[in-house]
């Protein structure tokens, strides 16, 4: 995706970039489109020359761009009228609080941000209300107001375990435990599908008891789970990174600093190594009601027990990756690059809502969405397709008008399943489930 590397190099973008969000943002200025294209020509021609969508797909793409460069300059501000009007703007563009939430909990350097920009920043996201609480809750625990991660008052976890018992609706706290603005798949898969940062959550219910379950998400730091223990981490030229080891060869250890890529440390390099509470922030869950932690409790106790919140088998779409039409002949391939990734409820449901807050940063129209499916025995498989009017399968357009559950003649290996959705008309839920083989989840 290096593409931009045989063009001109940016003139110096970070100071471009802070000089447009002074403006108008990126919106639809001519000049400002110019070093998007360049940024990063192929993402800005996949979605299709929208600065919002691309700066929403590079910051799940890529740590070093985009908004992150953006949230990088905003530090530079010194102004304090103009970065309130700054933040102002940035909060207001689609996707961005949530990429700019996932950077925050994700990132060291967040922690030296300037008094001026986080009391901007904060004041930015407290006006937007409900709409950026995630946000809010982030910029809230870098100011340092947020409980300490370590303790977790004995009371509090009492008082949950008693609300969960008395009720607490488990299908309700699954949808918020998607919620773009808490960030908890980025970091964890359920059954396979999501982030690997964290452990993942599949049997978490039926292996831990509801009090550990309770405290590791109000003070993530009492205790940390085994193998996921993080160090900072200090180089011999003075800077220092923080992760979790993930493994290590003869010269090098190869460390997790966040969701997204892992990063090589040379040994001989290292000249210290100080354990760091844990990389799950503290205060995630600040911004929900009693009503909603009760449910997103009850949703996290149930999960890996028998009955609906039993993710362990590959029968139905996990995740889904979502695109923009122009690259329509490598989606069907299977080849596309740069998608988005949606993860279904434990049931392989996606709803509406949750379709719509991530379709609408793919496209304003059409989209396709994309799943892969390994067979391992060849032979006749059973599609059962939810709210899919056309799909094709390995670039095969499937008879789903007629028959929505198609049955075909598939062989061993993997295949590519897309269907076809309009952001304008989507439907009450999508879900694909296979009779034999199972989804993948990478
Ligand atoms: C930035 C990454 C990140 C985010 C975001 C995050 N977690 Fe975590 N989580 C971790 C890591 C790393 C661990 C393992 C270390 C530890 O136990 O503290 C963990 C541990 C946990 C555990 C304990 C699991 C076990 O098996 O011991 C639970 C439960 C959990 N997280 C739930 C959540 C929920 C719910 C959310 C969303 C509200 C969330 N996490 C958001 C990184 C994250």
């Amino acid at each position: 995706m290096n593409r931009y590397a045989t063009r001109p190099p940016l003139p110096d973008p970070l100071k471009r970039l802070a000089e447009l969000a002074t403006d108008l943002w990126w919106s639809w200025n001519s000049e400002g489109r110019r070093v998007f294209r360049r940024l990063d020509y192929n993402l800005w021609r996949i979605t299709a020359h929208n600065p919002v969508r691309m700066l929403w797909l590079i910051s799940q793409t890529k740590l070093d761009a985009g908004i992150i460069k953006a949230a990088e300059v905003l530090p530079d501000l010194k102004d304090e009228a103009l970065a309130l009007k700054t933040w102002q703007q940035l909060v207001q563009i689609k996707g961005a609080p949530e990429a700019l939430t996932a950077r925050i909990v994700r990132s060291d350097a967040a922690k030296n941000f300037p008094p001026t920009m986080l009391k901007a920043a904060l004041r930015a996201s407290r006006e937007q209300g409900k709409k950026t609480e995630g946000l809010t809750a982030a910029l809230t625990s870098l100011t340092g107001t947020a409980a300490k991660s370590g303790t977790a008052d004995p009371g509090a976890i009492a008082a949950m375990l008693t609300g969960i018992q008395q009720g607490g609706d488990p299908a309700e706290g699954e949808r918020i435990y998607h919620r773009a603005a808490l960030a908890c798949t980025t970091c964890h898969a359920i059954g396979g599908a999501g982030g690997k940062l964290g452990p993942d959550l599949t049997s978490l219910g039926a292996s831990a008891p509801a009090d550990y379950i309770v405290e590791s998400v109000l003070a993530p730091a009492a205790k940390v789970k085994e193998g996921f223990s993080a160090f900072s981490y200090t180089l011999r030229d003075g800077t220092s990174m923080s992760g979790i080891p993930a493994r290590e060869t003869d010269k090098e250890l190869i460390i997790r600093p966040g969701p997204g890529p892992e990063v090589p440390l040379v040994k001989a390099n290292i000249v210290k190594r100080e354990p760091v509470d844990t990389l799950m922030p503290a205060g995630l869950i600040d911004p929900l009601n009693y009503t909603e932690k009760r449910a997103l409790f009850a949703f996290l106790t149930q999960l890996g027990k028998a009955g609906p919140f039993d993710a362990s088998k590959g029968n139905v779409a996990r995740v889904w990756w979502l695109h923009g039409t122009a690259d329509a002949s490598k989606v069907l391939a299977g080849t596309a690059e740069g998608g988005m990734p949606v993860y279904t409820h434990v049931d392989g449901k996606i709803e509406r809502d949750k379709l719509a807050e991530t379709a609408g940063v793919v496209s304003d129209g059409p989209l396709l969405a994309s799943t892969k499916l390994q067979v391992g025995t060849p032979g006749k498989v059973k599609l059962d397709l939810l709210g899919i009017r056309e799909a094709w399968l390995d670039g095969q357009a499937l008879p789903v008008a007629s028959e929505p559950s198609p049955t075909i003649d598939l062989a061993a290996g993997p295949h590519t399943l897309v269907v076809k959705l309009d952001a304008k008309q989507l439907p009450e839920a999508v879900r694909a489930a296979t009779s034999e083989g199972r989804f993948l989840t990478e």
